[in-house]
């Protein structure tokens, strides 16, 4: 089986040399045995994606406006399936695959989950791609090894998400009693401050639908076992019937008596607004949230507040949305504009202003990274100099068929269907 690294263990001097323009030097020697595989029609392009609701519909919606600027002879077709996450489109996506009646291109995340469509044999090398629009130069090494099979690169990345980060809101913490400013250092300080929250009859977390769950699953794994005990979880050095993960499991039991099991059915967007309305004080969730603080005109600082997950400071937990060229695609031109479009300066700073992720490129001027808001800014800074560690629940650190199966395991747990011990055996069960 191909193989994709996983970001396991970065360090922020990697990183940091990236982000002064290494060149990823990528080996794409073999890319001409495919051919110009984008070369061809280039009357349509038609992209499934499933940024369709709220502060992702509008950034999805900020990259078409730049393609219909640089390619108004090209039909843009969005086949769009909402779903956070990509929850409803993967299978959808899966399904046309298999009949052979691929989209022009499809979003997919950098890293292991690429590994499934690689192995399957359903995405084309583009690598010859990144020579003609010398996309090499422009994105971090790191990034660009998490994207390379074998020499080959299969996609081209529009952001980095931060999945680490608690959205909390000021004045609830301060009716409890609670200074914004004071972070709790770890989940015990932070479950005190729950049950502070809660004597005050407010919801102290908010979670919803299945993939909502396994992201704070994951948080609370990497904030018990710490960033090399994590990245251990996925090439087994760290055992899932491990200690470590029984104290996780047993932090995260906690943190869900906190939470209103009524959300229990809502995307993310829905799970997270009694934060944003002030009915409830915290939620764990991918910074694509400040697009929707943002998209309701709400300040930073002032009606929102962020911080890492207590206990995983100085870790960036990463993720990266990316879009590839299936084979068999009607329109293999309009594919070429459009990984052109989301590849492009222009392009990546009017979609990640929107989405609340930072650039994948690390060629951005001071004046252009200036543009950024608050947040952007202060997760361009961690993704220099923190440790990287890669999402489960987004793709990067697991195939499909193992994340939706943890997924599987820690929904049955939520749900009553299993305990403490069965559910750690199910995770066993699961990463075998
Ligand atoms: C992630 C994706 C993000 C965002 C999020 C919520 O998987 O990478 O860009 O869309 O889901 O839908």
């Amino acid at each position: 089986m191909r193989r994709i690294k996983l970001f396991a263990g970065i360090a922020a001097a990697a990183l940091a040399l990236a982000a002064c323009g290494g060149n990823a030097g990528t080996d794409s020697g073999d890319a001409s045995n495919e051919g110009k595989a984008w070369e061809g029609d280039d009357s349509e392009v038609v992209i499934t994606t499933w940024w369709e609701a709220g502060s992702e519909k509008v950034g999805f919606e900020a990259l078409g406006d730049v393609f219909k600027q640089k390619y108004p002879d090209i039909t843009f077709t969005k086949a769009a399936i909402a779903g956070g996450g990509g929850s409803q489109a993967k299978q959808k996506l899966a399904a046309d695959l298999a009949a052979g009646s691929p989209p022009d291109t499809f979003q997919a995340h950098a890293g292991a989950e690429l590994t499934d469509y690689i192995d399957a044999d359903q995405i084309l090398d583009v690598s010859g791609l990144y020579d003609e629009l010398k996309l090499k130069e422009a994105f971090p090494a790191t990034l660009i090894d998490r994207l390379t099979s074998d020499g080959k690169i299969y996609s081209v990345p529009s952001n980095i998400h931060r999945a680490n980060v608690v959205w909390a809101n000021p004045a609830v913490l301060k009716e409890a009693g609670i200074d914004p400013m004071k972070q709790p250092q770890n989940l015990d300080e932070w479950i005190a401050d729950m049950e502070k929250i809660q004597a005050k009859g407010k919801t102290p977390l908010t979670v919803g639908i299945a993939w909502t769950r396994l992201h704070l699953f994951e948080t609370v794994l990497l904030a018990d076992l710490g960033a090399d005990g994590y990245n251990g979880l996925f090439d087994g050095t760290t055992k899932w019937d491990s200690e470590g993960v029984t104290k996780a499991i047993k932090h995260f039991e906690k943190l869900l008596s906190f939470t209103d099991k009524a959300l229990y059915t809502e995307d993310w967007e829905p799970a997270m607004q009694p934060v944003v309305d002030g009915k409830a004080a915290y939620n764990v969730m991918g910074d694509w949230a400040v697009g929707a603080f943002n998209a309701q005109n709400k300040k930073d600082g002032e009606d929102y507040i962020y911080f890492p997950v207590p206990g995983t400071q100085g870790t960036f937990d990463f993720l990266a949305d990316s879009f590839t060229l299936p084979k068999g695609a009607a329109h293999p031109g309009g594919t070429r504009a459009w990984l052109d479009v989301i590849s492009s300066k222009e392009g990546q700073i009017a979609f990640n202003l929107a989405k609340g992720s930072i650039p994948a490129r690390s060629d951005l001027t001071d004046e252009e990274r200036g543009q950024f808001p608050q947040y952007q800014q202060s997760a361009m800074e961690s993704f220099g100099k923190d440790t990287i560690v890669s999402s489960i629940a987004h793709g990067a650190a697991l195939p499909v068929k193992s994340s939706n199966a943890i997924s599987d395991a820690v929904a049955k747990f939520v749900e009553g269907g299993s305990n403490a011990e069965q559910f750690q055996m199910e995770l066993v069960d699961a990463t075998k």
